[in-house]
Order: C-alpha cells, then structure tokens, then sequence
C-alpha cells in the first residue's frame, strides 16, 4: 500500500513519482480511499513543481483507466474525428467544424463541458435551441455518428471520473492553470471518448487559460505528446483569443451566428477561417487520405454548395431541437452602441467582453448557476478595423434598459481605439503536428 504523504513529500521537493505511484494516487482518490485533502496537496506540489513527460502520461492514464472507454473505430469501422478548444470567449468553432467535417464524408464525434466563468461552453450554445437533447447515452452518440455523421453530446458521467473529481479539487484549490494538469485532464477525455484524429485548438490571449505564446506552446508540446503516447494523431492550433472570435458572444446568439454563416448570409472572416482551417486538418487525419489543404478546399466547397447547411440542420433535429433560426430565444431589449470617434481599433479585450457578457446573465459564475440562452453582445468592431463616427461598434441584447445601459458603458472602455492604423493578426497564430 503506498504511502499519500510520501509521494506528495518527493513531489513537493521536486522528486518523480513512478507511473504506479501516480496511478494508486489517482485510483486511489476516485475510489474514496485517499482523502481529498491530500490530492489537493498534491496538486499544488505539482503547480509548483511540474511532471515529467512520463508522470504526465501515467496520470492521463490512470484518469482514462478510472472509467469506460469508447472504442469508435470498432463501433463504426473507420476514423472517427474530434475538435477540442481549451476555451474562449465567442468560441463557436465545434458547431460549424462538425457539420463541415460530416459534410465531407467524414464522421465527427465529440463530447463536450459547459462553460464557466468568461468562457462559454458549447452545449451551454446547443442548449439554447428549443429541444436538443446533450445527455446522450454512449450507445445513442455512436447510433448519431453513424446515421447523420456529427454528434455533439454531454461528457458521459462514466468517462474519466477520476478526472472530474479532482478538477472539481482543482478548481478550488488554484491549481487548475498548471500545464500538465491540464495537458492530462484534457487529453484523458479525447482518448477515452475514442476518436483516432483530434484537433486542438488552444487559444492564446487575455481570453484565455493561456496568456502567451510560450505556454500555449508548452502545452501544445504536452498534449501532442500524450496523443502519440496513446497512438491518437494529433494536431495542434495555437489561436487568437486576444479579441472575441467571431461577432456573436452569447448562446442563442452564436447559434445564430454559425447558421448564418453556413446559410451564407453573414460570414466573420476569423471564425471563416478558422473553422475550414481546422476542418481541413480533421480531414486530413481521416481515413480520406488527403492532405490539410486539400481538407480545406472541400471545407470551403461544401460552405458554398449548402450541403454544410442542409448537415447542420439534420443533426439538429437528430439530436431533438428545432433548426428553424426563429425557434431561437430572443432578449426583449437590443441596445446599438456606435463608434463616437474616427480612428484605428487596436484592442478588444476577450476577457472584458466575456465578463460582459457574464453580467448580461450568458454565462454562470458557479457550475448550478442557471443561464439566459437570449442575452449576450454582437462586438462587431476587430483589431485593425477603420472606424467612422456613428458606425456600429456592437449590440447589446439584454434582458433590460439598466443592464443593456452598463454593458455599452464597459464596452466603450474595453475597445481601444487610436490614430495609427493596426496591422490585422491572423487567427491561426501556428500550427504544431
Ligand atoms: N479543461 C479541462 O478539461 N481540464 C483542465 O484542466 C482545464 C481545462
């Protein structure tokens, strides 16, 4: 029987732990064994100390070994693909990358979280729309796959429960932002919900978990890594998360937006080129046998054919909610906010905006806050952008006059504007395979 206090003594003074140790540590835990005391301690000694790339693989196993597993190439005989983001303000990505990718012949299975705090979550979006149904059994996912080619569906509780309970730990002790931590707990989830090709994206910004590019990449590194060490392939997109992506921040609203895009009728060019980028690298990794950027050719052919469109709407109604745009919520007061000055946008803080939109009641600051699928901000203005006086800057939808007035007050201040025109920065800041 291992001793808790020893290892978290070795780890404390920068000692390695065997991937046995690890894996009583982390089974031990999730059995009630070990009390939550000393995994939180643990956790902090790891904050300060970092894992080595074996530690870090032996805890991504004993999280995936905690549960069941899915294998989906059995279930479906052929690669099934799946998108990850480590979360972002506006980061709508998964519901225009899964039907692209099933537009293309290719099935996309993904298991995903809820939001908190400045961050959404994407079935916090799909949850706004009158119907669809997230708790999916795993035998109801796999039958979705394969009859309309996307399903996009609540973690299932018996996946990696070890990892729950001790982000759950984590989350109130300060050790969530530590890379391996996260590098594992993400990691754990991809491989045990059984996808063969996974695209990351992890953003880099004040909006996100990452600030700078040295850690994305640092974190990049660790995930590619576990993916290889568990035979998944993996690619990894360092983006943009220093402005909302795309215009639409909010739940019903984002949903909006990704149908107008995919109808052709209103198309951000940063969420554009993201979601055929990361199509495109899904693709790839597919039994197809084509290379990324013939993957984002087709992207872009099944956006202009509308047989993108005709896919989202089917997986819609497959998974219980009603496509139609009008079914969507509506806030009952919508605030314009227009530019006062002539001038350059040079920053749009994601954070800000996400905190916005939090306050405005899109988000949940606690995991048994309820949230309003209606309200949230349409942020038109990006970095670069030439402003005229009385053009608009962004839309506040609110549930009233008061809270649409305080959000338009804070927007004012979290867009920076100035005399010199800004370069554009692309979304995909790099790309590491
Ligand atoms: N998302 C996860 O799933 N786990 C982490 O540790 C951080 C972000």
């Amino acid at each position: 029987m291992i001793r808790p206090a020893e290892l978290i003594e070795r780890k404390r003074n920068g000692g390695e732990l065997t991937p046995e140790e690890i894996r009583e540590l982390v089974l031990g835990h999730a059995s009630g064994e070990i009390p939550d005391y000393q995994l939180a301690a643990f956790c902090m000694a790891v904050y300060f100390r970092g894992l080595t790339a074996v530690e870090t693989l032996a805890l991504t196993e004993a999280f995936v070994q905690s549960g069941s597993t899915l294998d989906l190439r059995a279930e479906l005989g052929r690669a099934v693909v799946d998108k990850h983001s480590t979360g972002g303000v506006g980061d709508k990505t998964s519901l225009v990358v899964g039907p692209l990718v099933a537009a293309c012949g290719v099935p996309f299975g993904k298991m995903s979280g809820r939001g908190l705090g400045h961050t959404g979550g994407t079935l916090d979006k799909l949850e706004s729309i009158p119907g669809f149904r997230v708790e999916l059994s795993n035998e109801e996912f796999i039958e979705l796959v394969r009859a309309v080619g996307v399903a996009i569906i609540g973690q299932s509780p018996d996946l990696v429960p070890a990892d729950k309970r001790l982000y759950a730990l984590r989350d109130v002790t300060a050790t969530v932002d530590s890379i391996p931590l996260i590098a594992a707990s993400i990691m754990s989830k991809k491989i045990a919900a059984g996808a063969e090709g996974i695209v990351l994206d992890v953003k880099v910004g004040d909006g996100a978990f990452m600030k700078s590019l040295a850690d994305a990449r640092m974190l990049a590194e660790a995930m590619l890594e576990l993916g290889r060490g568990a035979g998944r392939e993996v690619v990894c997109l360092l983006t943009d998360m220093d402005q909302p992506l795309g215009w639409a921040i909010g739940n019903a609203l984002e949903v909006d937006e990704v149908r107008r895009m995919l109808a052709g009728e209103d198309t951000p060019p940063d969420l554009f080129s993201l979601a055929v980028q990361a199509t495109g690298r899904l693709l790839a990794l597919s039994d197809l046998g084509i290379d990324a950027e013939e993957g984002t050719r087709r992207a872009e052919q099944v956006l202009d054919d509308g047989s993108a469109l005709a896919t989202f709407s089917r997986w819609i109604e497959a998974q219980g909610g009603d496509p139609a745009p009008e079914a969507l919520p509506t806030a009952p007061v919508v605030h314009e906010l227009a530019a006062d000055d002539e001038g350059f946008v040079a920053e749009i803080s994601a954070l800000g905006l996400g905190r916005v939109a939090l306050e405005l009641g899109a988000g949940r600051r606690t995991k048994d806050d309820a949230i309003d699928h209606a309200v949230g901000i349409r942020c038109f203005a990006k970095r670069g952008d030439a402003l005229a006086p009385g053009q608009p800057l962004a839309e506040i939808h609110a549930r009233d006059k008061e809270s649409a007035r305080r959000a338009a007050e804070r927007i004012r201040e979290l867009v920076t504007i100035t005399g010199e025109p800004q370069p554009p920065r692309p979304i995909v800041l790099e790309t590491l395979v």
